[in-house]
């Protein structure tokens, strides 16, 4: 049984680690005595934050799902397992017509955004299986939230990395993993654009720290919780969203609640489990 309440000898897999709130969130992680493993397909800033922290750097793209399989595979072999996986490699696209959405673009935001986090699920439950627990710990957005009409195809994913771990977490609570979300506001890392944060600036809305993010990430490994939406937001102590619940149907037996026992039980159609 894996106890994560105090990470010192654990061993966190963190993608995206090179730059902003994943770089952060290594730092974070390394000051707490974890083994820290930085994936990004940006070699030489992955073994840059390596190096600073006392960690080791593996170079992959997330988006492809042999490589995660490999990263993972290679962070095992090195490190003896997985304890800690924080799935945070992201881009933003910027298209808000989708009139104007390249094929090539799409792809590239859904093989990172969405694919990523997929096959970094896997493969961290995988590890984590062997293991006997673990966290996973998704990079969301306040677009996972609500609505952002500048980028839906970065929203829509987003959104996808909320409902997978929400929907992941009560699967892997009795293999003592835990799975939740972050969802950051405006974040000062190198996705807002230099025009970008002048603006913000002249116009004084508030920026994050990366490292508020890694606070709030530290926070939700270490506390425990899963199925949690932690939101943040500049000046704000991170909190987990409150989703309301949504009606059932109106009938006497039913009153409000979801059917029991359904499942999947083969591709595309729902079944009834024994209850
Ligand atoms: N900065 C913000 O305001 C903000 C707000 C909400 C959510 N986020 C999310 O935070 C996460 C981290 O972004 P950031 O703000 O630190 O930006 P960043 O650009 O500083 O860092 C992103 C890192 O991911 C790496 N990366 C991108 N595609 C990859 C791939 N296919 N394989 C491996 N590595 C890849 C990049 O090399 C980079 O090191 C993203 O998922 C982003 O969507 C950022």
């Amino acid at each position: 049984m894996t106890d994560l309440t105090n990470v010192a000898g654990k061993v966190a897999l963190i993608t995206g680690g090179a730059s902003g709130i994943g770089r952060a969130t290594c730092e974070r992680f390394a000051a707490a005595g974890a083994h820290v493993c930085v994936v990004d397909f940006d070699v030489v800033g992955a073994q840059a934050v390596a190096s600073a922290i006392g960690g080791i750097a593996l170079q992959a793209d997330c988006g492809d799902r042999v490589a995660v399989d490999d990263t993972f595979a290679q962070c095992v072999a090195q490190l003896g397992g997985i304890d800690i996986a924080y799935l945070n490699a992201g881009i933003a696209i910027g298209v808000a017509d989708l009139t104007q959405l390249d094929d090539s673009v799409y792809e590239r935001i859904q093989r990172v955004n969405v694919d990523g986090v997929v096959f970094g699920a896997r493969a961290a439950i995988r590890a984590m299986e062997a293991r006997g627990g673990g966290a996973i710990v998704a990079t969301s957005s306040l677009a996972g939230l609500i609505a952002f009409p500048a980028d839906p195809i970065y929203d829509a994913g987003k959104h996808f990395v909320v409902g997978l771990m929400r929907s992941l977490a009560p699967t892997l609570a009795p293999k003592n993993i835990t799975a939740n979300t972050v969802n950051p506001g405006l974040t000062d890392t190198n996705i807002i654009t230099a025009d970008a944060k002048k603006f913000l600036a002249d116009v004084q809305f508030p920026i994050m720290p990366a490292s508020q993010i890694a606070d709030a990430v530290f926070e939700i490994v270490t506390t425990g919780v899963t199925g949690e939406c932690w939101v943040c937001q500049a000046g704000r102590p991170p909190v987990p969203y409150q989703f309301r619940d949504v009606p059932g149907p109106r009938s006497e037996g039913a009153q409000g609640r979801r059917p029991p026992g359904l499942n999947i039980t083969r591709e595309g159609t729902f079944g009834a489990s024994a209850h």
